[in-house]
């Protein structure tokens, strides 16, 4: 298989990289670019570790091709910024304590970021259904669902 250049857009920047048609978008975005707030849990769709934003919708960069979303809008956790501040759920997330590990953090950021982005106001159980593939083995989602609940105060 020969490899060739793409162009993906994330976090409002065009990156191109030279590599192979099967790569995944999280490999790509790891080991092509550097970017490394997703993150690789399962590698199989399982834990939600490597969810980022596609054209608004949060999808698995794990079993996403990296050449399936070029020129679409990715949004990774280093672009959930504001100018040179964290996001307001970020920002929820830290008064809340919902900061947990650095695995799963972006993940459920990104989750409910894109929920968010839809539903401003949404329900506990919206929160619960969006985040449902965004697992933590240790800490539990009761401080995620609290800030994301809050995310709009900030
Ligand atoms: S690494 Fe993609 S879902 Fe686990
Ligand atoms: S997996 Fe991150 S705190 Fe549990």
């Amino acid at each position: 298989m020969t490899r060739q250049v793409i162009t993906l857009r994330i976090n409002g920047e065009n990156h191109e990289v030279f590599t192979y048609p099967h790569r995944t978008l999280l490999e790509v975005l790891r080991e092509d670019l550097l970017i490394t707030g997703a993150k690789e849990g399962c590698g199989m769709g399982a834990c939600g570790a490597c969810t980022v934003i596609v054209e608004g919708e949060a999808v698995l960069a794990c079993l996403t091709l990296a050449l399936s979303v070029e020129g679409k809008d990715i949004i990774t956790v280093e672009g959930l910024k504001v100018g040179n501040e964290i996001s307001p759920l970020q920002k929820a997330f830290v008064e809340h304590g919902a900061v947990q590990c650095g695995f799963c953090t972006p993940g459920m950021l990104l989750s409910s970021t894109a929920l968010l982005s839809k539903n401003p106001s949404p329900t506990e159980h919206d929160i619960k259904k969006a985040i449902s593939g965004n697992l933590c083995r240790c800490t539990g989602y009761v401080k995620i669902v609290e800030a994301v609940k809050s995310a709009g105060k900030y």
